[in-house]
Protein backbone atom coordinates (compact mmCIF):
# COMPACT_ATOMS: atom_id res chain seq x y z
CA UNK A 1 0.00 0.00 0.00
CA UNK A 2 1.29 3.79 -1.08
CA UNK A 3 1.97 6.21 1.69
CA UNK A 4 0.74 9.09 -0.79
CA UNK A 5 -2.25 8.72 -2.97
CA UNK A 6 -2.27 8.81 -6.30
CA UNK A 7 1.38 9.85 -8.10
CA UNK A 8 3.18 10.96 -5.09
CA UNK A 9 3.82 14.13 -3.45
CA UNK A 10 4.01 17.79 -5.46
CA UNK A 11 7.66 19.20 -5.74
CA UNK A 12 8.83 22.19 -6.50
CA UNK A 13 10.78 20.90 -9.40
CA UNK A 14 7.87 19.32 -11.48
CA UNK A 15 5.88 22.70 -11.41
CA UNK A 16 8.79 25.15 -12.13
CA UNK A 17 10.31 22.89 -15.07
CA UNK A 18 6.62 22.85 -16.21
CA UNK A 19 6.46 26.61 -15.79
CA UNK A 20 10.01 27.17 -17.66
CA UNK A 21 8.75 25.19 -21.09
CA UNK A 22 5.74 27.02 -21.20
CA UNK A 23 7.08 30.81 -20.33
CA UNK A 24 10.36 30.17 -21.37
CA UNK A 25 11.68 32.11 -17.86
CA UNK A 26 12.07 30.45 -14.11
CA UNK A 27 8.82 31.47 -11.59
CA UNK A 28 9.41 34.16 -9.09
CA UNK A 29 8.38 31.51 -6.73
CA UNK A 30 7.00 28.73 -5.51
CA UNK A 31 4.53 27.50 -2.69
CA UNK A 32 2.76 24.78 -1.93
CA UNK A 33 -0.56 23.89 0.14
CA UNK A 34 -2.27 20.48 1.12
CA UNK A 35 -5.08 18.52 1.16
CA UNK A 36 -7.08 17.30 4.29
CA UNK A 37 -8.28 14.82 6.50
CA UNK A 38 -10.92 15.40 8.85
CA UNK A 39 -10.68 13.25 12.27
CA UNK A 40 -14.02 14.53 13.57
CA UNK A 41 -16.45 17.32 13.71
CA UNK A 42 -18.20 17.22 9.92
CA UNK A 43 -21.09 19.78 9.10
CA UNK A 44 -19.92 21.43 12.38
CA UNK A 45 -17.95 24.59 10.73
CA UNK A 46 -20.99 26.27 9.12
CA UNK A 47 -22.74 25.82 12.46
CA UNK A 48 -19.98 27.84 13.86
CA UNK A 49 -19.38 24.81 15.98
CA UNK A 50 -15.64 22.76 16.47
CA UNK A 51 -13.32 20.76 13.77
CA UNK A 52 -10.33 18.91 13.96
CA UNK A 53 -8.51 18.21 10.73
CA UNK A 54 -4.93 17.44 9.93
CA UNK A 55 -2.85 18.80 6.55
CA UNK A 56 -2.00 15.98 4.71
CA UNK A 57 0.83 14.69 2.33
CA UNK A 58 -0.58 15.24 -0.50
CA UNK A 59 -0.96 18.73 -1.65
CA UNK A 60 -1.17 21.49 -4.56
CA UNK A 61 1.91 22.99 -5.28
CA UNK A 62 2.03 26.36 -7.33
CA UNK A 63 4.94 28.16 -9.57
CA UNK A 64 3.99 31.72 -9.97
CA UNK A 65 5.45 34.98 -11.80
CA UNK A 66 4.22 38.21 -12.51
CA UNK A 67 2.71 38.96 -15.81
CA UNK A 68 2.20 41.83 -17.97
CA UNK A 69 -0.76 43.87 -17.60
CA UNK A 70 -1.62 43.69 -20.79
CA UNK A 71 -1.41 39.93 -21.32
CA UNK A 72 -3.53 39.14 -18.68
CA UNK A 73 -3.37 36.55 -16.44
CA UNK A 74 -3.12 32.31 -17.18
CA UNK A 75 -3.22 28.86 -15.29
CA UNK A 76 -2.09 25.82 -16.78
CA UNK A 77 -2.31 22.24 -14.79
CA UNK A 78 0.27 20.01 -14.92
CA UNK A 79 -3.03 17.12 -14.45
CA UNK A 80 -4.25 19.30 -18.38
CA UNK A 81 -1.24 20.27 -19.95
CA UNK A 82 -1.53 21.60 -23.32
CA UNK A 83 -4.75 23.45 -21.90
CA UNK A 84 -3.76 26.99 -20.93
CA UNK A 85 -7.20 29.21 -19.07
CA UNK A 86 -6.55 32.82 -19.49
CA UNK A 87 -8.80 35.33 -17.78
CA UNK A 88 -8.11 39.17 -16.72
CA UNK A 89 -7.30 39.34 -12.98
CA UNK A 90 -7.99 43.02 -12.60
CA UNK A 91 -11.85 42.52 -14.40
CA UNK A 92 -12.58 39.23 -14.08
CA UNK A 93 -15.94 38.33 -12.58
CA UNK A 94 -18.11 35.33 -10.93
CA UNK A 95 -19.37 33.40 -13.56
CA UNK A 96 -16.27 34.65 -16.00
CA UNK A 97 -14.74 31.43 -15.72
CA UNK A 98 -15.55 27.69 -14.71
CA UNK A 99 -14.58 24.41 -14.22
CA UNK A 100 -10.92 23.98 -12.08
CA UNK A 101 -9.84 27.16 -13.31
CA UNK A 102 -12.44 29.25 -11.23
CA UNK A 103 -10.97 27.88 -8.52
CA UNK A 104 -7.40 30.25 -9.42
CA UNK A 105 -9.53 33.01 -10.62
CA UNK A 106 -12.00 32.95 -8.04
CA UNK A 107 -8.73 33.61 -5.28
CA UNK A 108 -7.47 36.37 -7.58
CA UNK A 109 -10.97 37.89 -7.34
CA UNK A 110 -11.29 37.77 -4.08
CA UNK A 111 -7.76 39.07 -3.13
CA UNK A 112 -9.46 41.99 -5.50
CA UNK A 113 -12.20 42.44 -3.47
CA UNK A 114 -10.49 42.64 -0.56
CA UNK A 115 -8.37 46.10 -1.63
CA UNK A 116 -5.46 44.04 -2.40
CA UNK A 117 -3.75 44.99 -6.08
CA UNK A 118 -2.36 41.34 -7.21
CA UNK A 119 -1.94 42.28 -10.71
CA UNK A 120 -1.93 39.33 -13.54
CA UNK A 121 0.16 36.60 -12.90
CA UNK A 122 1.54 33.41 -14.99
CA UNK A 123 0.75 30.23 -12.66
CA UNK A 124 1.34 26.36 -13.09
CA UNK A 125 -0.34 24.63 -10.61
CA UNK A 126 0.52 20.72 -10.02
CA UNK A 127 -1.53 18.40 -7.64
CA UNK A 128 -1.31 15.42 -5.61
CA UNK A 129 -4.86 15.78 -3.85
CA UNK A 130 -7.01 13.12 -5.65
CA UNK A 131 -10.35 14.69 -7.23
CA UNK A 132 -13.90 13.73 -5.51
CA UNK A 133 -11.90 11.77 -2.28
CA UNK A 134 -13.02 14.62 -0.48
CA UNK A 135 -9.99 15.42 0.82
CA UNK A 136 -9.87 19.53 0.11
CA UNK A 137 -8.25 19.50 -3.35
CA UNK A 138 -10.13 22.73 -3.65
CA UNK A 139 -8.70 24.29 -0.76
CA UNK A 140 -5.73 22.59 -1.81
CA UNK A 141 -5.64 24.72 -4.95
CA UNK A 142 -7.10 28.15 -3.76
CA UNK A 143 -4.57 28.27 -0.32
CA UNK A 144 -1.60 27.34 -2.77
CA UNK A 145 -2.93 30.41 -5.17
CA UNK A 146 -3.84 32.64 -2.58
CA UNK A 147 -0.68 32.39 -0.51
CA UNK A 148 1.16 32.68 -3.80
CA UNK A 149 -0.19 35.95 -5.07
CA UNK A 150 0.25 37.44 -1.66
CA UNK A 151 3.66 36.13 -1.16
CA UNK A 152 4.57 37.29 -4.77
CA UNK A 153 3.28 40.57 -4.32
CA UNK A 154 4.63 41.12 -0.83
CA UNK A 155 0.69 41.45 0.81
CA UNK A 156 0.96 41.25 4.13
CA UNK A 157 -1.58 38.35 5.21
CA UNK A 158 -1.47 36.00 7.87
CA UNK A 159 -2.89 32.17 7.40
CA UNK A 160 -6.60 33.14 8.88
CA UNK A 161 -6.78 35.72 6.12
CA UNK A 162 -5.77 33.90 3.68
CA UNK A 163 -7.70 30.68 4.70
CA UNK A 164 -11.04 33.28 4.23
CA UNK A 165 -10.25 34.68 1.17
CA UNK A 166 -9.65 31.26 0.26
CA UNK A 167 -13.27 30.68 1.27
CA UNK A 168 -14.91 33.95 -0.13
CA UNK A 169 -13.60 32.59 -3.51
CA UNK A 170 -14.96 29.04 -3.23
CA UNK A 171 -18.55 30.95 -1.49
CA UNK A 172 -18.91 33.55 -3.81
CA UNK A 173 -16.95 32.68 -6.94
CA UNK A 174 -16.99 29.03 -7.59
CA UNK A 175 -20.68 28.62 -5.78
CA UNK A 176 -20.29 25.86 -3.28
CA UNK A 177 -21.41 27.61 0.53
CA UNK A 178 -18.79 25.00 2.23
CA UNK A 179 -17.35 26.10 5.87
CA UNK A 180 -14.04 27.18 7.06
CA UNK A 181 -12.54 24.17 7.99
CA UNK A 182 -10.64 22.86 4.62
CA UNK A 183 -8.71 26.38 3.79
CA UNK A 184 -8.46 26.84 7.79
CA UNK A 185 -6.47 22.96 7.83
CA UNK A 186 -4.39 23.82 4.71
CA UNK A 187 -2.96 27.18 6.20
CA UNK A 188 -2.22 26.30 9.79
CA UNK A 189 -1.40 22.33 9.70
CA UNK A 190 1.71 21.27 11.40
CA UNK A 191 3.10 18.27 11.36
CA UNK A 192 2.40 16.08 14.26
CA UNK A 193 -0.35 18.27 15.23
CA UNK A 194 -4.01 18.14 14.68
CA UNK A 195 -5.46 21.75 13.77
CA UNK A 196 -8.11 22.07 16.41
CA UNK A 197 -10.61 25.34 15.45
CA UNK A 198 -13.34 26.96 17.27
CA UNK A 199 -14.61 28.07 13.78
CA UNK A 200 -16.81 30.89 15.85
CA UNK A 201 -13.99 32.81 16.88
CA UNK A 202 -11.62 31.68 14.22
CA UNK A 203 -9.12 30.76 17.36
CA UNK A 204 -6.38 28.15 16.28
CA UNK A 205 -4.82 25.22 18.23
CA UNK A 206 -2.58 22.56 17.39
CA UNK A 207 -2.78 19.31 19.00
CA UNK A 208 -0.41 16.74 19.33
CA UNK A 209 -1.67 13.46 17.16
CA UNK A 210 1.45 11.22 17.89
CA UNK A 211 0.23 8.07 17.01
CA UNK A 212 3.43 6.32 15.70
CA UNK A 213 4.38 6.62 19.26
CA UNK A 214 1.64 4.14 20.47
CA UNK A 215 1.61 1.39 17.75
CA UNK A 216 -1.06 3.22 15.74
CA UNK A 217 -1.70 4.63 12.21
CA UNK A 218 -4.59 6.75 10.66
CA UNK A 219 -5.24 4.42 7.63
CA UNK A 220 -7.84 6.65 4.47
CA UNK A 221 -9.38 5.04 2.05
CA UNK A 222 -10.68 6.93 -0.96
CA UNK A 223 -13.68 4.80 -1.90
CA UNK A 224 -13.87 6.21 -5.28
CA UNK A 225 -17.75 6.04 -4.70
CA UNK A 226 -19.59 7.76 -7.63
CA UNK A 227 -20.05 11.17 -6.35
CA UNK A 228 -23.52 12.63 -7.65
CA UNK A 229 -25.39 15.78 -5.96
CA UNK A 230 -23.21 16.74 -3.65
CA UNK A 231 -23.28 20.00 -3.99
CA UNK A 232 -26.85 20.13 -4.04
CA UNK A 233 -26.69 17.68 -0.75
CA UNK A 234 -24.29 20.28 1.41
CA UNK A 235 -26.26 23.33 0.60
CA UNK A 236 -29.52 21.31 1.62
CA UNK A 237 -28.10 20.54 4.78
CA UNK A 238 -26.84 23.86 5.66
CA UNK A 239 -30.25 25.20 4.56
CA UNK A 240 -31.67 22.86 6.77
CA UNK A 241 -29.38 23.60 9.93
CA UNK A 242 -29.68 27.60 9.31
CA UNK A 243 -33.79 26.91 9.59
CA UNK A 244 -33.33 25.05 12.66
CA UNK A 245 -31.47 28.09 14.48
CA UNK A 246 -33.67 30.03 13.36
CA UNK A 247 -36.36 28.20 14.55
CA UNK A 248 -34.77 27.69 18.09
CA UNK A 249 -33.91 31.22 18.24
CA UNK A 250 -29.69 31.17 18.28
CA UNK A 251 -27.43 32.79 15.99
CA UNK A 252 -26.10 28.97 15.28
CA UNK A 253 -26.15 25.39 16.28
CA UNK A 254 -23.15 25.90 17.96
CA UNK A 255 -25.28 27.59 20.87
CA UNK A 256 -27.09 24.91 21.60
CA UNK A 257 -24.83 22.40 24.56
CA UNK A 258 -25.30 18.83 24.47
CA UNK A 259 -26.83 19.57 28.07
CA UNK A 260 -29.31 21.82 26.58
CA UNK A 261 -30.22 19.23 23.17
CA UNK A 262 -33.33 17.05 24.90
CA UNK A 263 -34.73 20.47 25.52
CA UNK A 264 -33.96 21.78 21.90
CA UNK A 265 -35.41 18.72 20.64
CA UNK A 266 -38.56 18.88 22.12
CA UNK A 267 -39.33 22.65 20.99
CA UNK A 268 -38.98 21.22 17.48
CA UNK A 269 -42.28 19.16 17.96
CA UNK A 270 -44.39 19.79 14.43
CA UNK A 271 -45.32 16.83 12.51
CA UNK A 272 -42.73 17.20 10.03
CA UNK A 273 -39.60 18.61 12.40
CA UNK A 274 -38.28 14.89 12.25
CA UNK A 275 -35.61 15.68 9.95
CA UNK A 276 -34.89 18.66 11.74
CA UNK A 277 -34.72 17.43 14.69
CA UNK A 278 -31.90 15.12 13.53
CA UNK A 279 -30.12 17.86 11.67
CA UNK A 280 -29.65 19.40 15.29
CA UNK A 281 -28.69 15.76 16.86
CA UNK A 282 -25.77 15.23 14.72
CA UNK A 283 -24.22 18.89 14.82
CA UNK A 284 -24.76 19.53 18.94
CA UNK A 285 -23.63 15.93 19.48
CA UNK A 286 -20.62 16.06 16.62
CA UNK A 287 -19.10 19.43 18.36
CA UNK A 288 -19.19 17.64 21.96
CA UNK A 289 -17.53 14.64 20.30
CA UNK A 290 -14.79 16.51 18.71
CA UNK A 291 -14.21 18.47 22.43
CA UNK A 292 -13.89 15.07 23.90
CA UNK A 293 -11.16 13.68 21.53
CA UNK A 294 -9.48 16.89 21.99
CA UNK A 295 -9.49 16.02 26.08
CA UNK A 296 -8.36 12.53 25.62
CA UNK A 297 -5.41 13.91 23.06
CA UNK A 298 -4.41 16.27 25.04
CA UNK A 299 -4.47 14.56 28.14
CA UNK A 300 -1.63 12.03 26.10
CA UNK A 301 -3.28 8.73 27.41
CA UNK A 302 -3.65 6.47 24.82
CA UNK A 303 -5.34 7.58 21.68
CA UNK A 304 -7.16 4.64 21.15
CA UNK A 305 -10.12 5.88 23.60
CA UNK A 306 -10.81 7.87 20.80
CA UNK A 307 -11.92 4.89 18.91
CA UNK A 308 -15.49 4.78 19.95
CA UNK A 309 -15.89 8.93 19.44
CA UNK A 310 -15.05 8.17 16.08
CA UNK A 311 -17.75 5.17 15.48
CA UNK A 312 -20.21 7.93 17.14
CA UNK A 313 -19.59 10.55 14.37
CA UNK A 314 -20.12 8.06 11.51
CA UNK A 315 -23.14 6.76 13.41
CA UNK A 316 -24.64 10.06 13.45
CA UNK A 317 -23.73 11.11 9.94
CA UNK A 318 -25.22 8.10 8.38
CA UNK A 319 -28.31 7.89 10.59
CA UNK A 320 -29.15 11.34 11.46
CA UNK A 321 -27.37 13.82 9.18
CA UNK A 322 -27.88 10.94 6.45
CA UNK A 323 -24.86 11.72 4.46
CA UNK A 324 -23.12 8.63 4.23
CA UNK A 325 -23.74 6.12 0.60
CA UNK A 326 -22.93 2.49 0.87
CA UNK A 327 -19.32 2.64 -0.39
CA UNK A 328 -18.95 4.31 2.72
CA UNK A 329 -21.14 2.13 5.06
CA UNK A 330 -19.37 -0.50 4.01
CA UNK A 331 -15.77 0.79 3.66
CA UNK A 332 -16.34 1.80 7.75
CA UNK A 333 -18.37 -1.74 8.58
CA UNK A 334 -15.68 -3.88 7.09
CA UNK A 335 -12.79 -2.01 8.36
CA UNK A 336 -14.32 -2.21 12.07
CA UNK A 337 -14.86 -5.82 11.81
CA UNK A 338 -11.09 -5.96 10.23
CA UNK A 339 -10.21 -4.74 13.56
CA UNK A 340 -10.25 -1.10 13.19
CA UNK A 341 -10.10 0.76 16.57
CA UNK A 342 -12.14 3.40 14.87
CA UNK A 343 -13.49 4.31 11.63
CA UNK A 344 -15.62 7.04 10.52
CA UNK A 345 -16.68 9.14 6.86
CA UNK A 346 -14.11 12.63 7.01
CA UNK A 347 -15.48 15.56 5.11
CA UNK A 348 -18.72 16.58 3.17
CA UNK A 349 -19.97 12.81 2.55
CA UNK A 350 -22.08 11.43 -0.77
CA UNK A 351 -19.02 9.50 -1.57
CA UNK A 352 -15.80 10.11 -0.59
CA UNK A 353 -12.98 8.74 1.84
CA UNK A 354 -13.29 6.97 4.99
CA UNK A 355 -10.62 7.12 7.89
CA UNK A 356 -9.42 4.11 10.31
CA UNK A 357 -7.69 4.09 13.33
CA UNK A 358 -5.86 1.45 12.82
CA UNK A 359 -2.90 -0.67 14.96
CA UNK A 360 0.15 -0.04 12.49
CA UNK A 361 0.78 -4.14 11.43
CA UNK A 362 -3.09 -4.01 10.92
CA UNK A 363 -3.54 -1.17 8.29
CA UNK A 364 -2.52 -3.85 5.30
CA UNK A 365 -4.62 -6.53 5.77
CA UNK A 366 -7.49 -3.61 6.81
CA UNK A 367 -7.05 -2.50 3.28
CA UNK A 368 -7.11 -5.15 1.83
CA UNK A 369 -10.38 -6.24 3.67
CA UNK A 370 -12.40 -3.50 2.59
CA UNK A 371 -10.76 -4.29 -1.04
CA UNK A 372 -12.44 -7.68 -0.85
CA UNK A 373 -15.91 -6.21 0.84
CA UNK A 374 -15.56 -4.18 -2.46
CA UNK A 375 -14.60 -6.70 -5.02
CA UNK A 376 -17.34 -9.21 -4.01
CA UNK A 377 -19.88 -6.47 -4.79
CA UNK A 378 -17.99 -5.58 -7.88
CA UNK A 379 -17.32 -2.03 -7.06
CA UNK A 380 -14.34 -0.24 -8.23
CA UNK A 381 -11.19 -0.94 -6.49
CA UNK A 382 -10.76 1.64 -3.20
CA UNK A 383 -7.98 3.84 -3.12
CA UNK A 384 -6.02 2.95 0.22
CA UNK A 385 -2.89 5.01 2.04
CA UNK A 386 -1.44 5.99 5.54
CA UNK A 387 -1.36 9.26 6.14
CA UNK A 388 0.10 11.71 9.40
CA UNK A 389 -0.22 15.40 10.11
CA UNK A 390 1.46 17.15 7.73
CA UNK A 391 2.99 21.27 7.25
CA UNK A 392 0.38 23.72 5.95
CA UNK A 393 0.78 26.22 3.16
CA UNK A 394 4.49 27.22 2.59
CA UNK A 395 6.63 28.88 0.14
CA UNK A 396 9.28 25.99 -1.43
CA UNK A 397 11.11 28.09 -3.36
C1 LIG B 1 -16.66 20.13 3.09
C2 LIG B 1 -16.67 21.64 3.34
C3 LIG B 1 -16.25 21.97 4.77
C4 LIG B 1 -17.04 21.17 5.78
C5 LIG B 1 -17.08 19.68 5.40
C6 LIG B 1 -17.99 18.89 6.28
O1 LIG B 1 -15.35 19.65 3.19
O2 LIG B 1 -15.79 22.29 2.44
O3 LIG B 1 -16.38 23.35 5.01
O4 LIG B 1 -18.34 21.68 5.94
O5 LIG B 1 -17.47 19.48 4.06
O6 LIG B 1 -17.51 18.83 7.57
Amino acid sequence: MSTDAQGGAGSAQGATQLFESLHGRAPQGVWASPGRVNLIGEHTDYNEGFVLPLAIRQRCVVAASAADASAGSSVTSAQRPGETIRFTAATVSPGDVDGWAAYVAGVLWALREAGHVVGELDLVVDSTVPLGASLSSSAAIECAVAAAAAGLVGIDLDATQIALLAQRAENDFVGMPCGVMDQMASMHGKPGQLVFIDTRSLAVENVPFDLSGHGLALLVIDTRAPHALVDGEYAARRRDCEQAAQRLGVPALRDITGAGLDDALARLDGPDDETMRKRVRHVVTEDDRVLEVVQVLRSGTDPRAIGPMLNASHASMRDDFEITVPHVDVAVDTALSAGAVGARMTGGGFGGSIIALVEQDAAESIAQAVAGAYAERGWEAPAPFVTRAEQGATRLA
